[in-house]
């Protein structure tokens, strides 16, 4: 039984537009991991939504001079329309703002509190007097008492990348007026971190081998440096998800407590919505489920650190609280692949000032595949890239069109000019094409590996150097002359040359989806190989929220495509790719800031 692979997906806050730095950071690797999951045949669960509470919401919707809940939703609206057309193919983007999420916030809240691991405590938090409220989290900036930035804000310094404990926060000011708040004292829920810190030690420790240096440096690293203390889980704000005790009234759970429970509520949700209340499990209990988890490294301790204390501390009580049985403990990651940033043009990716490249603007000027293929090339898996508009443009014409969508279109053209489309009969392969085809075949195995490592720009390198290796071959057998004097030789080279880009194609279809697709159909299959996307709408107890679901069930794909045999008809070919006028770099550099 092949095993359970669950990819979840950072939840974007709904307050910005996405943009590249957005999309290859967390989005587009966790999108390649389940297109290529689910041809290997591994039962694979890709769900996120949007992170729909907490004061990145209510600090825009202050700015405004509009509700949290226009302000959500107006950004949830356009995250569906960047990934459907970019291809990414959550099985479910919902958002935190659901009944079922917060029933199941609640019980995880509920569960670590029956079971010992928070405790009620009075602190001290920053209150406006000129207000009269408290201000948490984003509402205070000011300098990190750890690294001295001085534009830190009160919970998370984004430059040093802690957690911060904001009455410790230097020089602090309110994000509402700039005035400076004073310190009261407040009543909140901790998470006892101190007593879960043993079981977090050996769940990294047991991951230490295999997770990216950077990861367990923030994680592992820090907590065996600094220990784990209890944080606050609770705050004072009118929106959110509410305490589920008398007497809370006017407390809401920390953003980041339910954010991360939403990788479970999604999943609850993606089998409610199917009629299978009970299909979350296969991903979320037992030993065999494998678990990644895609986010950008400002992430890494939410995911790494307290979302693992949180599935453990929550343990089999939370079975118990949602009567489903039998009760078993929540599956803990497996992976937390943290990227770096992408930067661009050399400076830092900065929405105010816009210098981005937001992906709705992108993808109304370029296709989704050469933005993907970019993306990953430039994918900032071990430190921060840039993105370049010189280096697209190139990096499309010389390799994307060059390498990979000229061999296809020549080699499928040819068959048509000179075989009626149909794949020619190779009689006896040579050692020149079954030394290919080995090669080719190879590839799956590798590539493959790289992928379930989630070393995506390796494996994408792969591919495109097999591309190189059916360039070379072709030059070699030279069937374009070869077919005037010899036409059954030339028919062995185009048969082979077939073969190898009909498993190329499977090979990229993970980073290139949509062109993958329309070679697949060009090839002559009949049925695509990925499945379907669509928005629908669901009505709970808050309200209305749209979804974006991904229907496998006409997906046909293999990991390992059989053979295209003589006599199979190939359809019209098209170019894969378009080439760019060297313009744009410029016209793009002109748009930024
Ligand atoms: N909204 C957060 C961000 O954009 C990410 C949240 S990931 C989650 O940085 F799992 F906590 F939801
Ligand atoms: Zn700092």
């Amino acid at each position: 039984m092949p095993y359970p692979v669950l990819i979840a997906v950072a939840w974007p806050y709904a307050n910005a537009e996405i943009h590249v730095g957005n999309l290859t950071g967390a989005y587009l690797p966790a999108d390649i991991c389940a297109r290529y999951h689910r041809l290997a045949g591994r039962p694979t669960l890709m769900v996120s939504g949007s992170d729909a509470h907490g004061t990145p919401i209510t600090v825009r919707a202050d700015a405004e001079n509009s509700s949290p809940v226009e302000v959500y939703q107006r950004y949830h609206r356009s995250f569906l329309d960047v990934f459907i057309k970019m291809g990414l193919t959550y099985d479910l983007f919902t958002s935190t703002h659901t009944s079922n999420h917060y029933r199941v916030s609640q019980n995880i809240f509920l569960a670590l509190l029956q079971n010992g691991f928070l405790y009620p405590a009075r602190e001290m938090q920053w209150f406006a007097p000129s207000q009269g409220r408290f201000l948490p989290d984003r509402y205070v900036e000011g300098t990190c008492y750890r690294c001295g930035f001085t534009n830190a804000r009160s919970d998370q310094c984004d430059r040093c990348g802690s957690l911060l404990e904001p009455e410790k926060l230097i020089e602090p000011r309110s994000k509402i007026d700039g005035s400076r708040p004073e310190l009261r004292e407040t009543e909140h829920y901790y998470l006892d971190l101190g007593k879960l810190q043993e079981q977090v030690v050996s769940f990294l420790q047991a991951r230490e081998s295999y997770w990216r240096p950077n990861v367990v440096r923030q994680s592992l690293g820090q907590i065996l440096a600094d220990g784990l203390r209890g944080r606050p889980i609770t705050r004072d704000l009118d929106w959110g998800i509410p305490v589920p005790l008398e007497g809370w009234a006017g407390k809401r759970l920390y953003v980041w407590f339910e954010a991360v429970i939403g990788y479970l509520s999604a999943s609850i949700e993606w089998g409610l919505l199917k009629n299978q209340p009970d299909a979350w499990r296969a991903w979320w209990h037992g030993k065999e489920p494998r678990s990644y988890y895609f986010i950008g490294k400002d992430n890494i301790p939410f995911h790494a650190v307290l979302w693992p204390a949180q599935l453990i501390g929550a343990g089999t009580r939370f079975d118990e609280l949602m009567d489903s049985a039998p009760a078993e403990p929540l599956v803990l990651p497996y992976d937390v692949p943290a990227n770096e940033f992408m930067n661009l043009e050399g400076e830092k990716i900065s929405g105010s000032r816009n210098w981005a490249v937001w992906g709705r603007e992108a993808l109304s000027r370029y296709d989704p595949d050469p933005l993907r293929y970019y993306l990953t090339v430039n994918m900032p898996e071990s430190k921060d890239t840039d993105w370049n508009w010189e280096d697209f443009y190139k990096r499309n014409n010389d390799e994307l069109v060059a390498t990979w969508g000229n061999l296809a279109n020549r080699v499928l053209s040819f068959t048509h000019k000179h075989w009626d489309g149909v794949v020619p009969d190779p009689g006896e392969l040579t050692d020149t094409d079954r030394e290919l085809l080995r090669q080719i075949d190879a590839g799956f195995k590798t590539v493959g590996r790289e992928i379930e490592a989630v070393r995506l720009r390796s494996a994408l390198a792969e591919a495109m150097r097999l591309a190189t290796e059916v360039n070379r071959y072709l030059d070699i057998t030279a069937p374009w002359q070869a077919v005037k004097t010899d036409k059954a030789g030339a028919g062995r080279a185009i048969y082979t040359a077939i073969n190898a880009i009909n498993a190329l194609k499977v090979m990229l279809s993970p980073f290139l989806p949509f062109t993958s697709e329309n070679l697949h159909t060009m090839l002559g299959y009949a049925t695509p190989l990925f499945g379907e996307q669509g928005i629908e709408s669901c009505t709970d107890d808050l309200g209305e929220h749209e979804v974006l679901r991904y229907y496998p069930e006409k997906a046909s794909g293999h990991w390992t495509p059989e053979r295209l045999q003589p006599g199979a008809r190939l359809s019209k070919p098209e170019p894969l790719f378009k080439k760019l006028d060297a313009e744009i770099i410029e016209e793009e550099r002109a748009r930024l800031g």
